[in-house]
């Protein structure tokens, strides 16, 4: 039988999206209202979240994620304007401060982790008051693959999102079996925020991967909205990779490949 995102019980319900008004967070909001959900997105500028909430037919809060009433105000409009809140997608984020870790600043460090970790935490226990502890819902926290490894100055934002998938996994744990929670982990994707990475060798950062292209918002929107909908309803605390193939070119290009390249003309001893 084929199923649609609306008959994946999205039709009505009530969902926020941080960070809905640009890029991934923009394309998991456009999905989420054609399969007929009630969308509030968030973002800093609060004129692009007026567009965009009057485009998606939803509501908007501007501010930053991190400010301390922010998520207080997030769900009161929601619960305002719709009566409940049934989908949290946790999208917003900063990738910055950049260098190396033995020269971070103390501030910086604690700003990063207050956008991706800290604020994330701060609107679920909101929604989970407001609504998800009597009625349910899910919530998705949008990660990164390279969490999954090490990179040069990338190390608050790469430690700070391994923390937000812990997080992730910690509260499908203590809100189960009320509340799903899960995480998408994108790889290399067309949007601002990574534009520095792969404006500068789009060609050649393609063809180094398994899928032959960098994502576009609308791979990872797909993922993130089938894992927010009813058609995933057996799934909490997963980690989905939607990267192109990133981690398997990754483990087949590493100096650990070479060593297993050997194997095949290894002859074992008789044991
Ligand atoms: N693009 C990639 O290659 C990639 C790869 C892996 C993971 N990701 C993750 O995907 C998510 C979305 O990133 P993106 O690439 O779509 O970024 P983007 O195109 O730069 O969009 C970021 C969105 O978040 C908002 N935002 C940023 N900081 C905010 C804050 N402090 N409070 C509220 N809203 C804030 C922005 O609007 P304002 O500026 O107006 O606030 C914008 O709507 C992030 O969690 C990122 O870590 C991206």
């Amino acid at each position: 039988m084929t199923s649609s995102y609306a008959q994946d019980g999205l039709k009505d319900r009530a969902a926020v999206v941080t960070g809905g008004t640009r890029g991934i967070g923009r394309a998991v909001a456009e999905r989420l209202a054609a399969a007929g959900a009630r969308v509030c997105v968030t973002a800093r500028d609060a004129q692009d979240v007026r567009r965009t909430a009057a485009e998606l037919d939803g509501i908007g809060v501007s501010g930053s994620v991190a400010d301390p009433g922010h998520p207080r105000e997030v769900v009161e409009a929601v619960m305002s304007a719709f009566g409940r809140i049934d989908v949290v997608v946790n999208n917003a984020a900063t990738n910055q401060p950049y260098g190396p870790l033995m020269e971070a600043d103390p501030d910086a460090w604690a700003a990063a982790f207050a956008v991706n970790v800290e604020a994330p935490l701060r609107l679920v226990q909101g929604a989970w008051r407001a609504w998800m502890r009597e009625h349910g819902g899910a919530v998705v926290n949008v990660c990164t693959e390279g969490a999954g490894h090490v990179g040069p100055n990338v190390g608050a934002y790469g430690t700070s999102k391994a923390a937000l998938l812990h997080l992730t996994r910690q509260l499908a744990g203590e809100l189960a079996p009320k509340v799903r929670v899960n995480a998408v982990s994108p790889g290399l994707v067309r949007t601002e925020m990574a534009r520095f990475v792969w404006e500068p060798g789009e060609e050649r950062l393609a063809a180094g991967l398994p899928l032959g292209r960098i994502g576009e918002p609308d791979d990872i929107a797909r993922a993130v909205v089938w894992l927010a909908s009813d058609a995933a309803d057996w799934i909490t605390g997963a980690d989905l990779l939607v990267d192109g193939g990133t981690r398997v070119r990754t483990a087949y290009s590493g100096p650990e490949y070479a060593v297993h390249d050997r194997l095949r003309s290894y002859a074992p001893p008789r044991s």
